[in-house]
Formats: structure tokens, sequence, C-alpha cells
């Protein structure tokens, strides 16, 4: 893993605990996930790079859209190998350019599911950002006008089966909470403190997921996690984590970030947060 930290930090964790988990791992997605064990993750939510020229810290995000899906194929391939039968995968994508229209969630989707991924369903996370729009395209005319793109799409599988198995006294999403997020349109403003990086998830849009898709105690995964939203809001949830990401800054910050955030009272086996450069596929 090139341009890894060398140092280890914080390796507070109880005996028997797996060392992979409430890790923060800077490294390659995929190199990283090749070296987890098998059937170890319940959940996995990310957004990856978009491919549109993102200024990421230290990542070139300008493939050609052919290049893009194989890279992001052999991501998933790894992730299959790594979810539990039953365990999940919310894929975040948002619409492409305006002008030059490309349906790249489609392309994901039959990706996924030429993989044997079992298509659960589509969030939509309507950000409405309107108020900032200008390209309306042809202006009062049927000649070519444009549909801004004011939302994102959760596209989310299974691996296997479509139940997941866990214990009742693990489930901690409310009878409201349950009614709401089950209506699959997510009004949810985008997240405003950026901190440093360019499209942080907004903590509401992960609380959903993981509430809906996970019970307290499973392992939650973002390998292109960023500024470690997942990590911490699985964390603050009573979830293991595991967060992966290519850039040392980010990775920082995310380990900053998850060490300020608690589990619930009453969490058991939750360990401090460290950070690790190399996993081996025993996991400990
Ligand atoms: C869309 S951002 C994810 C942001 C994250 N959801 C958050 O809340 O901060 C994509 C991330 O992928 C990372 N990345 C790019 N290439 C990578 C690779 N090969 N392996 C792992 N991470 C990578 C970038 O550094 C960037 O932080």
């Amino acid at each position: 893993m090139e341009g890894e930290p060398k140092a280890r930090v914080g390796s507070l964790r109880a005996r028997g605990v797996p060392r992979y988990r409430d890790s923060v791992i800077c490294g390659d997605a995929r190199s990283v996930l090749q070296r987890l064990p098998r059937e170890s993750v319940h959940l996995a939510i990310t957004s990856p790079p978009y491919n549109v020229g993102i200024a990421y810290s230290g990542y070139a995000d300008d493939l050609t859209t052919e290049e893009y899906l194989a890279w992001l194929k052999g991501v998933w391939l790894e992730l299959k190998r790594v979810l539990v039968v039953g365990g999940r995968f919310c894929l975040n994508v948002a619409p492409t350019s305006i002008k030059n229209f490309h349906p790249l969630h489609h392309d994901l989707s039959r990706d996924l599911r030429d993989l044997g991924f079992l298509m659960r369903t589509e969030v939509i996370w309507y950000k409405q950002t309107m108020g900032r729009r200008t390209a309306w395209g042809s202006w009062k005319s049927p000649a070519n006008p444009h549909i801004i793109p004011s939302w994102e799409y959760v596209l989310v599988f299974s691996k296997g089966a479509w139940k997941l198995p866990g214990a009742s006294s693990a489930i901690d999403i409310t009878g409201p909470e349950f009614q709401k997020f089950s209506d699959g349109f997510w009004h949810i403003p985008p997240e405003r403190n950026r901190k440093g990086h360019p499209a942080p998830f907004p903590e509401e849009l992960i609380l959903r997921l993981v509430k809906f898709y996970s019970y307290r105690g499973n392992t939650v995964l973002d390998m292109f996690g960023g500024t470690g939203t997942v990590a911490a809001v699985a964390r603050s949830l009573g979830r293991h984590f595991i967060h992966i990401d290519a850039s040392p800054a980010y990775c920082e910050q995310a380990l900053e970030r998850v060490r300020a955030t608690s589990p619930p009272a009453g969490s058991e086996r939750i360990p401090v947060p460290h950070r690790l450069t190399r996993p081996t596929p025993s996991g400990d």
C-alpha cells in the first residue's frame, strides 16, 4: 500500500477481538479488501470516487468509463467475498453531468447483478439543491431543456439471501423510524460541513441505512471512506466499523473523528478505534 502511514496508533482492544475491526486502514480499496477475512462484514455503505475529475487528496478521478467500471467491478468482487450471506451493500451514486448524461447507476446495478448480488431497491436521496441552479438549457422552450439532478441514488443489494439473521435484542430502529425510512424517498440536505473533503456523506443518510439494514454489534464497512462518516455513525450506533481510504490525509481525519465518537451506553466489546497498516487474512 503506497503512501500508507507507518505507525499504528492505539491498540487498546479486548483479547480475541479481530484486529481489522474498528480500524482505519489507509490503502487501496481492492488490495485491502483482498486481505480481509471472508464473510466478516454485515453491511457495506460507500460512495466511490465519481470519476469526474474531482480533486481528492492523492487520487486521479478521470478514468474512461470502461476503465472506471472495470476497476469498480474488481472492488465489488472482493466486497462479495467479505460480506456475510445476507449481508447488504448500499452504493451511493450521483447522476452524471447534464450535457453528457450517462446512466452510470444503470451500469453499476448491471455489473453488481452480473456478479450475483441481489438488488433489493433503490433509495432516492433528494438533496433539494435547486436554489443554486443555473443551467436551464433552452430556457422556456422544449428545444433542449435540462433537468437538473437534485437527487442521488442509493442502490441497495444483498449477498446470497434476502434475510440477515440477528437477535431481536440487537434491533435499535423505532417504529416511527421504520415507517419513515421504508418510504424510499429521503429528503436530506447535503452535508454543509465538508471538513476539507469534496463529497462527504450527511450523517442522517448513513444513520438511516445503518439502522434499517443492520443490527447492533454488526460490522459496517466503507472502502472509500473519506472523512469517516460511515465509521463514525456506525460506531455511534453500537456497530463495529472498517474504514478504508487511499488518502493518508483523509485517514488521519477519519481516525480523529471516530476517536471522538462514543458508542451508545451499554454497548459491549466496541474497542477504541486504531489505525492499521497491514490486515492479515486471518484478521488477527
Ligand atoms: C466520494 S469520496 C467518499 C466520501 C465519504 N463518503 C465521506 O463521507 O467523507 C471517495 C473517496 O475515495 C477515496 N479513494 C479514491 N481512490 C481510492 C482507492 N483506490 N482506494 C480507496 N479509496 C480511494 C478518495 O480519497 C475519497 O475520499
